[in-house]
């Protein structure tokens, strides 16, 4: 065919053509972001910036990733929204972590970690704490109201307590579990 007419809205096909280049073009683009975000979620991705840190082993021996059910927790149902607008914005935010890669000294390294995991962890319990644990929220739906039997009572009472008082008061997932997936450093 003639490219000068696919560009000439005025023939009869030239439109028609551009729509279907419109919907390929598009199909392309939005599964090309969607395999970058997948991509950009998993653990394996996590772990290329983190990979000499701990992080994942703590993971794979805690309840989260070692459970009866075989039920393996990954990064992303704890550390990123679920909302796709919130997940877009934290994407972004986490971009900004390559320049910290790139940056910061020694990042890479169990020592680093251990140097600084009292802060980073306090930067990562903020998250939790500004949308009230939401990813816990996610899978833990039956804390505070209609508790299964098998939860045990220590547990009902706690949550049921927490759940009577004022929203604004409540305390969150997070502030009484700390270090449920990676080791929290003490004082
Ligand atoms: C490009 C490298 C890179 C990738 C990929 C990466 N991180 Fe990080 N991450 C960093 C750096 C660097 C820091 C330290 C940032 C700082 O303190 O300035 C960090 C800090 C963190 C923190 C603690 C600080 C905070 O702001 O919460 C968490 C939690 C975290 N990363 C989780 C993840 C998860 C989950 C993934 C996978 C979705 C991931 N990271 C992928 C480089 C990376
Ligand atoms: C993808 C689903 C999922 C998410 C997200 C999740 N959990 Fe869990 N949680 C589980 C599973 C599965 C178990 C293991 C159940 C078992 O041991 O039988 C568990 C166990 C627990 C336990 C009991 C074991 C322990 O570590 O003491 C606590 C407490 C807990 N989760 C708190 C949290 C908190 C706090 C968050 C958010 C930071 C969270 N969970 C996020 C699925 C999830
Ligand atoms: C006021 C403090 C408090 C808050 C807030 C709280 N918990 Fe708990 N939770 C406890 C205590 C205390 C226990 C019992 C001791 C233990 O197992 O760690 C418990 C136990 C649990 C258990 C284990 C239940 C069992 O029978 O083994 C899970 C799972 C859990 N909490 C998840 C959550 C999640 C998810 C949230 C947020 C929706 C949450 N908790 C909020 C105090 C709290
Ligand atoms: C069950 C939920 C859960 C899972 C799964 C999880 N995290 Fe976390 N992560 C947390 C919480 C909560 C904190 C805040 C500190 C704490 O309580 O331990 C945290 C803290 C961190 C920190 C800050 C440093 C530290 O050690 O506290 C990094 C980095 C991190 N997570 C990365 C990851 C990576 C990478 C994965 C996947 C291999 C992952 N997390 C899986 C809940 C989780």
């Amino acid at each position: 065919m003639n490219w000068r007419a696919l560009f000439k809205p005025s023939a009869k096909y030239s439109i028609v053509s551009l729509l279907i280049v419109g919907v390929v073009i598009g199909v392309i683009g939005y599964f090309a972001t969607q395999q970058t975000l997948h991509f950009t979620s998993s653990d394996a991705f996590c772990m290329s910036c983190h990979s000499h840190h701990s992080i994942q082993k703590e993971l794979m021996a805690s309840p989260h990733g070692s459970n009866p059910q075989g039920i393996t927790v990954t990064c992303e149902d704890c550390h990123l929204p679920h909302n796709p607008i919130k997940y877009l914005m934290k994407k972004i935010v986490v971009s900004k972590d390559l320049y910290g890669f790139l940056t910061i000294d020694g990042f890479n390294t169990q020592a680093w970690l251990d140097a600084n995991r009292k802060e980073q962890a306090d930067k990562a319990l903020a998250d939790f704490r500004a949308n009230d644990s939401e990813n816990c929220q996610h899978c833990h739906t039956r804390i505070f109201e209609n508790q299964p039997e098998s939860m045990k009572k220590i547990a009902v009472t706690m949550h049921s307590m927490n759940f009577k008082k004022d929203p604004d008061k409540r305390k969150t997932c997070v502030d009484c579990h700390k270090g449920v997936a990676h080791f929290y450093p003490k004082g």
